[in-house]
């Protein structure tokens, strides 16, 4: 196969909101842009989903979900082959896709390359399921015959954010077609374009109208309007943990509906004196570096233990130097601009506070070029647990390197946060390695490697990174309701 192209100059085909397999402008009138974040400058006006709106798709996701519906009535494996088929397109529309995402999130085109492939096998992972899905027979004390089925939970509201935008729809369409829910999407306002280009599809692959809506619009109107829905059965949230606390009490207000969350992280990386440190600072470099920083589980605090650190520091300052940020577009390029203003705002604040509470700057520290929402790659070292930079989200290209003793001592500091999203070790001592890994409080922990994220493996977070998990078979359970039917089994002829 060729290499991937990009397009600089995708059309841009979908702008109104998708329900019932129909696009429609929002009832308001109202729209909002969307941006390109190397330039600030707008790509397209996007109609702007509101409360009425999502009451709209809501009943078409409703109507898709009745008994007898097309969807419910449809055979499990059919339902595997749309969600194929929908595979499949996005396959044929890759470079296309990829360019879209391009435009409108402002990451390398061979990264969106990468989201599109692994979106591409994530639905057809989950396709696999569909026929899958299996209760069980149950050994029940007396004269019963008990099984369970699993059922599909019904309307699901799902509210995503901008950093991996197509992938995320996948992570949430994806099991949640594969158990035979019904969808409301709410995409980020920065990222609204792929989400509507994947809606063109789904009508294309021939999924009944109302099985998947799309409400493009803004978080406290259009996705406080899912989370507090009352005929809404389960919400999944991808975001900040701060927004992660508003749907669930959204929940707990309304009708109780089923909560997911996949929230924020201060994941540590620890790295042991016996490693290679060119080799350990490679990884910690794209634990932190990777999607500009813009990454739930980001490994972003960099512990190294003190026999190699000041080497481990030298390294680290080398491979951000030599990072190549620039234009998205050209195939070279490493870096492209943070998301948005806001973004771009929040972490040359955290950079700030870095330096003023004494962190040394080793690179970066400032924006890139003069225009759009670049920041050069940004090596601390000497960070203290107690900094702001160690202790909150950054969510951009900004690496603190944190020195340790021993072990016991750096599983105590590396647990000491709010956060458990993911965490990781490098050391070839593998009593360490087990330890650490069973120890540390984190969903996911990677041993000798980091953010291998597969559509097999459970992904998720410990305290408050989150509630649930994605992918792999247990993303299964956010999206089955368990049923459980007893049978009086008589004993006698009669
Ligand atoms: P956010 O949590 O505000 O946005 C994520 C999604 O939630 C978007 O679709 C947004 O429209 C929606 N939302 C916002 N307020 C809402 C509300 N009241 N009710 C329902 N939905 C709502 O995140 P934001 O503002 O884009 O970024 C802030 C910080 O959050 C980042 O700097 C980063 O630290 C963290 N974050 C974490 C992500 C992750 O992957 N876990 C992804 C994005 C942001
Ligand atoms: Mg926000």
């Amino acid at each position: 196969m060729s290499d991937p192209t990009p397009n600089r100059n995708p059309e841009i085909k979908y702008k109104q909101l998708f329900i019932n397999n129909e696009w429609v402008d929002a009832q308001s009138g109202r729209t909002f842009p969307t941006l390109n974040p190397c330039t600030g400058e707008v790509i397209c006006e996007i109609q702007e989903a509101d409360k009425a709106d999502v009451d709209v798709a809501v009943a078409a996701a409703r109507s898709a979900f009745k008994i007898g519906s097309a969807w419910r009535t449809m055979d499990a494996s059919k339902r595997a082959a749309l969600i194929t088929k929908f595979a499949d397109l996005l396959e044929r529309d890759k470079e296309y896709i990829a360019s879209l995402e391009t435009l409108d999130n402002g990451k390398p085109f061979l990264d969106s390359v990468d989201d599109i492939g692994a979106t591409i096998d994530c639905f057809r992972y989950f396709a696999g399921w569909c026929d899958k899905i299996t209760g069980q027979t149950i050994p029940v004390d007396g004269s019963y015959f008990t099984f369970t089925r699993r059922e599909p939970v019904g309307v699901c509201g799902q509210i995503i954010p901008w950093n991996y935008p197509l992938a995320m729809v996948s992570w949430k369409w994806a099991p949640a077609l594969a158990c035979g829910c019904t969808i409301v999407l709410k995409p980020a306002e920065q990222t609204p374009i792929t989400a509507l280009y994947a809606g063109a599809l789904i009508k294309e692959a021939g999924f009944p109208p109302g099985v998947v809506n799309i409400v493009p619009g803004f978080g406290p109107t259009a996705g406080a309007a899912i989370a507090e829905h009352m005929d809404v059965d389960k919400v999944a949230f991808t975001g900040s943990t701060e927004v992660g606390h508003l749907i669930m009490q959204a929940a707990g207000r309304s009708n109780l509906k089923r909560v997911s969350l996949e929230l924020g992280g201060k994941s540590p990386l620890i790295i042991l004196a016996d490693a290679d440190v060119e080799d350990a600072a490679m990884w910690a470099h794209a634990a932190i570096m990777t999607n500009h920083g813009q990454n739930c589980c980001a490994g972003s605090r960099t512990f190294v233990q003190e026999g190699i650190y000041d080497k481990f520091v030298e390294v680290s300052k080398t491979l951000a130097e030599n990072r190549m940020v620039g234009d998205p577009y050209d195939v070279m390029t490493q870096q492209g601009p943070q998301v948005d203003e806001a973004q771009f705002k929040k972490i040359l604040d955290m950079i700030k506070s870095g330096k003023d509470e004494g962190a040394k700057l080793q690179y970066g520290g400032e924006r890139w070029g003069d225009k759009g929402y670049f920041i050069k790659p940004t090596v601390f070292s000497d960070v203290t647990d107690n900094m702001r930079i160690a202790r909150e989200e950054i969510f951009g290209p900004v690496q603190s390197i944190i020195k340790f003793r021993d072990v016991e001592e750096v599983l105590e500091r590396a647990n000491a946060t709010k956060y458990g999203l993911a965490a990781g070790v490098i050391t070839n001592d593998i009593n360490k390695a087990l330890m650490l890994s069973q120890k540390l409080q984190a969903g996911s922990v990677w041993v000798n490697c980091y953010d291998i994220v597969t559509s097999q493996t459970p992904f998720g977070g410990y305290k408050m990174s989150g509630q649930g998990r994605e992918l792999g078979e247990e993303a299964l359970k956010q999206y089955t309701e368990t049923k459980t039917v007893t049978i009086k089994i008589p004993q006698k002829n009669s």
